[in-house]
């Protein structure tokens, strides 16, 4: 299989196993506990925070770990929502499902909630954030990069310019970690999600940086684990998995951007050879691993279904909306007719792809649509 859906989620890399396995096997002290066996798992949660809190350039205090990137969003938008006055939430119409609802949520809570339109190519529209003057908005929820399209925001202008009106900023970074260089300090935003398993690690955790100023009311109350800021057990072997996966993305990070980078291009360019699909956002700055295209006249499922028949495994959308057999509002929020945005079809590519992958998936392509180049060319 020509694996194709790394934004959904990646494989375990083996060290990470490797690091994990031991806080199953005979490490497996309740890290609240005052022994021995708790000290080991408290200790290893502690180097995990220190290692993820390097990847995202910030210090380990500043690290709470969740169940995952869908936890994470959920506890900065209801966590601040309960820690403010009502007011008004205002979010880019691009947001992944896990800001969305929970922003959702809040307007039947009496919060005015505000979507900031995107342009075309799926950048927020400095025009739709000028707009932003309800002088009752507390927060903003801005992705870094999209899980879609691989759009990346300039996260750090617009935080600024809100923080400088007393606005708190919280951003998902989930699709932007290990991706891209990543300083907390330096995108002036109070919170950030981030998760283990589109990084390498494992499934179910991740975590939010929170700034040490933001107070927040937590999402789970129990035994006071995590500061406070999130009761319950920690998943030893998987924040040990998780801080394992950040420092091995943190020392590739540069070389593994560039080889990403290399292969889109050499996959962009097939693809305009065959000359059938659309990239989507094409002129945008975007992740290196993800191109999204739509081939006119073929529905993205259908295409989804074709290529896992000759091997090859992609998305249609998100994999979290693929079920829904509605258009990705991402695309639409982009003015994209939703005709053309049921299409869409997602490569997002990962560190185990080679050159070799990328024309197994172009001969996939040719012999999936094998005319139409020439109809449209001509
Ligand atoms: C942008 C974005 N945010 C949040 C999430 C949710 O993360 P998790 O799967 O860890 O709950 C995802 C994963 O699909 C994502 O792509």
């Amino acid at each position: 299989v020509i694996y194709f859906d790394h934004n959904a989620t990646t494989p375990l890399d083996e060290q990470v196993l490797e690091a994990m396995l031991p806080f199953y096997q005979r490490f497996y002290g309740n890290a609240s506990s005052l022994h021995r066996l708790g000290r080991l798992s408290r200790g290893a949660i502690e180097t995990a925070r220190e290692q993820v809190a390097a990847l995202v350039g910030t210090v380990p205090i500043q690290i709470a770990f969740t169940s995952g990137g869908t936890e994470s969003n959920n506890m900065a938008i209801s966590g601040l929502a309960k820690s403010l006055d009502v007011g008004a939430i205002a979010y880019g119409a691009t947001e992944h499902p896990s800001v969305l609802e929970p922003v959702h949520a809040l307007s039947r809570d009496g919060w005015r909630v505000r979507p900031i339109g995107v342009d075309a190519d799926g950048l927020i529209e400095p025009q739709a954030f000028q707009k932003l003057v309800d002088p009752a908005l507390r927060f903003v929820s801005l992705m870094l990069a999209n899980n879609e399209t691989g759009v990346i925001q300039d996260v750090a202008q617009f935080a600024c310019e809100l923080r400088n009106r007393g606005v708190l900023v919280h951003c998902d970074a989930v699709q932007a970690a290990g991706k891209m260089a990543i300083k907390f300090d330096e995108l002036n935003v109070n919170l950030m999600s981030l998760s283990a398993h589109k990084i390498a690690g494992p499934k179910g955790v991740g975590a939010l940086v929170m700034d040490k100023a933001t107070q927040l009311k937590p999402l789970i109350h129990g035994g006071g684990q995590e500061r406070g800021r999130r009761g319950g057990t920690e998943n030893v072997a998987a924040i040990v998995g998780f801080g394992k996966a950040c420092e091995m993305a943190l020392s590739r990070q540069l070389d593994s951007a560039q080889r990403l980078l290399t292969l889109r291009e050499q996959l962009e360019e097939g693809l305009d050879e065959l000359g059938v699909a659309d990239v989507f956002a094409r002129e945008a700055s975007r992740l290196p691993n993800t191109v999204q295209f739509g081939v006119p006249g073929i529905d993205g499922e259908m295409m989804v279904m074709e290529l896992d028949r000759h091997g090859v495994a992609v998305s249609s959308g998100s994999a979290c909306s693929s079920d829904g057999g509605e258009p990705s509002h991402v695309l639409m929020a982009m003015g994209i007719e939703s005709g053309i945005a049921k299409t869409a079809v997602r490569v997002s590519l990962g560190l185990e792809n080679t050159a070799s992958d990328i024309v197994g998936f172009l001969d996939a392509m040719k012999r999936i649509v094998p005319d139409r180049g020439r109809t449209r060319r001509a």
